[in-house]
């Protein structure tokens, strides 16, 4: 797993080695991961840029590896095009170079693209996978780009591979310091009484799925072989931000001091996910927000206080 020492490679690999895969980790720092002292039984641990290409062969090789999971990024939805240029040169190229060699060793590939940004802001009703994506953000863009060079290099030399589209994953191993990920965000800002800048209103609409059910899918997807195919991974429901906010104020017992500002362009007003595909292919029963959020709270904030 490449990129696997961040928030999803980590739930992801608790899922893998569950289900009784052997996983090796591929990042560029794994500081976060050992100072909060993670003891993940991962077969092996590796301190390597995506942009070496030549590395990541040499491990595919010596390791016998089958399959490369790309979770690796750098981008936010509100990353500029300075960013953007960045990632397509010091990620993005050297992964494309790397999936032509994957192709030839027959391996199989598994990229986490986006299941909110890609869809943009043209949709009505839920987002379906075989819609025009019409990204809105450098983020999107990347991702739609990334997608289409895999599908290309599948019609072109065989790669088989499988696209993750994750709506909004929320859970234990979510970084509340970044500026994704609004339920870890909210949770560290409630129960530490500080304040929560929004974007916006607090109406925008987004589909938050618990971690657990999002990592189980994706193993689920791989041990059923459901490859070479897109899949929309959520739990198929919407919820505003404030609503989002409320429900964790309730829980903590605490007001929330929010401030609202002015909204981005690069937010899309609604993005609900249409799982019926994912639905369609394994046993899917997304958990329920509350009972996320409880999760959430119990497994985050329990030890703490
Ligand atoms: N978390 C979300 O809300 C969310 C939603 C939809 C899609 N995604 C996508 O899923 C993927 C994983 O997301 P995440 O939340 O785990 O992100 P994360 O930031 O927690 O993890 C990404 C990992 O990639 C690593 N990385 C960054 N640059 C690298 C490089 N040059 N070489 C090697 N490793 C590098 C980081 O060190 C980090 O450990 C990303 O592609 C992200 O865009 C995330």
């Amino acid at each position: 797993m490449i990129g696997g020492a961040g928030f999803l490679g980590i739930n992801l690999a608790e899922a893998m080695i569950n289900a009784g895969h052997s996983v090796y980790l591929l990042d560029k720092s794994f500081a976060n991961f050992e100072s909060r002292r993670l003891s993940i039984p991962v077969n092996g641990k590796y301190e390597v840029d995506i942009g070496d290409t030549a590395a990541i062969i040499r491990l595919v090789d010596e390791l016998e590896i089958d399959c490369v999971a790309n979770l690796a990024s750098s981008l936010l939805p509100s990353s500029d095009y300075t960013a953007f240029d960045l990632e397509l040169r010091n990620m993005m190229l050297p992964a494309f170079q790397l999936l032509s060699h994957l192709a030839s060793r027959k391996m199989k590939y598994l990229y986490f693209s986006s299941g909110g940004a890609i869809y943009g802001d043209a949709v009505e009703g839920p987002c379906q996978e075989k819609i025009q994506p019409l990204p809105i953000s450098h983020y999107g863009y990347s991702k739609m780009l990334f997608e289409q060079y895999i599908e290309f290099v599948s019609r072109t030399a065989g790669l088989e591979y499988i696209i993750v589209r994750p709506s909004n994953p929320y859970g234990p191993h979510q970084n509340p310091n970044r500026k994704q990920g609004l339920i870890a965000v909210a949770f560290d800002k409630i129960v530490n009484r500080q304040l929560i800048e929004i974007w916006g209103d607090g109406s925008v609409i987004r589909d938050f799925v618990w971690v657990g059910d999002l990592a189980a899918a994706v193993t689920a997807l791989v041990d059923r072989n459901s490859w070479n195919a897109t899949y929309n991974v959520g739990s198929g429901v919407g919820s505003s931000v404030k609503q989002i906010i409320h429900l964790i104020e309730d829980l903590v017992g605490v007001r929330a001091d929010v401030e609202y500002k002015s909204a981005r362009q690069v937010d899309a007003t609604k993005i609900v996910l249409d799982i019926s595909k994912l639905q369609s292919l394994i046993n899917y029963q997304p958990l329920d927000l509350g009972e996320g959020l409880r999760k959430y709270f119990r497994a985050v904030y329990a030890t703490k206080s």
